[in-house]
């Protein structure tokens, strides 16, 4: 038997077929099975890291170094992964609903490399990095650190392209997933702690706005006592379970 039941989903799904919008806020835990850590729990990044002193303006001002062969070691991780199911079923989603958006925590590229395509980067990305002069965007670097990348164009040191705690999250990005949430119909949260503000409010403005609020994760999280349904199972199980109930309710 199904460790979970989609049950209080499947009466929404012909509204999302038919054009109700369906948005979508993933946080690590949906890149779990295709090997990339998460950060909090057991064996996370955050284990035995004190996330300022690895992703801050205050480390990187400090020790740059350090916090670059943090990130360029996630980088290498993440040029190695792969899309796993929970992806592909998104790209599958948003190929039949005419209204979806993915609003990520992720910078690691995956829901772009599975086919999505109406994806909200909340916190950057790990595929570019930015000077820190003159502000261009560059892809990342390839190989080891040091040496500490440097813009090729004015010479000052690259940064990675993410958002770091203290720092705000782009305006537009922001405002565009926080209109995305108080418009839709239905809001899935999917594998993330919901411990991270401000993406962790998205879930309450949507739900707000009458939105039926749906997590998918295999263990509990502050979120669950606004769900009208939690799905206790991996992002690679529930997710291609959904995709293939709406192939069914296809008109
Ligand atoms: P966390 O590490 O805080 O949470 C990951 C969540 O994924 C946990 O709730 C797990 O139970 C869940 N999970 C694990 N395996 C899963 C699976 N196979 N399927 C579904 N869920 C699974 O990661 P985030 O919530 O993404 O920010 O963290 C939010 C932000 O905190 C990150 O974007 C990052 C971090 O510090 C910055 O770096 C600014």
């Amino acid at each position: 038997m199904s460790a979970f039941d989609l049950t209080p989903l499947l009466d929404l799904l012909p509204e999302l077929l038919a054009g109700r919008p369906l948005v979508v806020l993933t946080g690590a835990g949906v890149s779990a099975e295709s090997g990339l850590p998460t950060f909090r729990g057991p064996g996370g990044m955050w284990e035995g890291n004190r996330p300022e002193d690895l992703a801050s303006p205050e480390a990187f001002a400090r020790d740059p170094e350090t916090v670059w062969r943090f990130y360029a070691w996630r980088l290498e991780k993440v040029r190695a992964a792969r899309p796993n199911e929970g992806h592909l079923a998104l790209a599958r989603m948003e190929r039949l609903l005419p209204r979806m958006t993915v609003v990520t925590q992720n910078v690691d590229g995956l829901h772009a490399a599975a086919g999505s395509r109406n994806i909200l980067e909340l916190h950057g990305t790990l595929l570019t990095a930015r000077c820190t002069g003159c502000d261009r965007g560059v892809p990342a670097p390839e190989g080891p650190v040091p040496p500490l990348p440097r813009c090729a164009a004015c010479g000052a040191l690259l940064r990675p392209d993410v958002v770091w705690f203290g720092e705000a999250l782009s305006p537009v990005t922001w405002k565009a997933a926080a209109d995305a949430a108080e418009a839709c119909a239905v809001f899935f949260v999917v594998g993330t702690s919901s411990v991270v503000a401000p993406a962790s409010s998205l879930a309450l403005l949507a739900a707000r706005a009458g939105a039926y609020v749906f997590e998918i994760n295999p263990e509990e999280t502050p979120l669950a006592p606004l769900a009208a349904g939690v799905f206790r199972a991996g992002a690679a199980e529930v997710l291609p379970a959904i995709a293939a109930e709406l192939v069914r309710r296809i008109p």
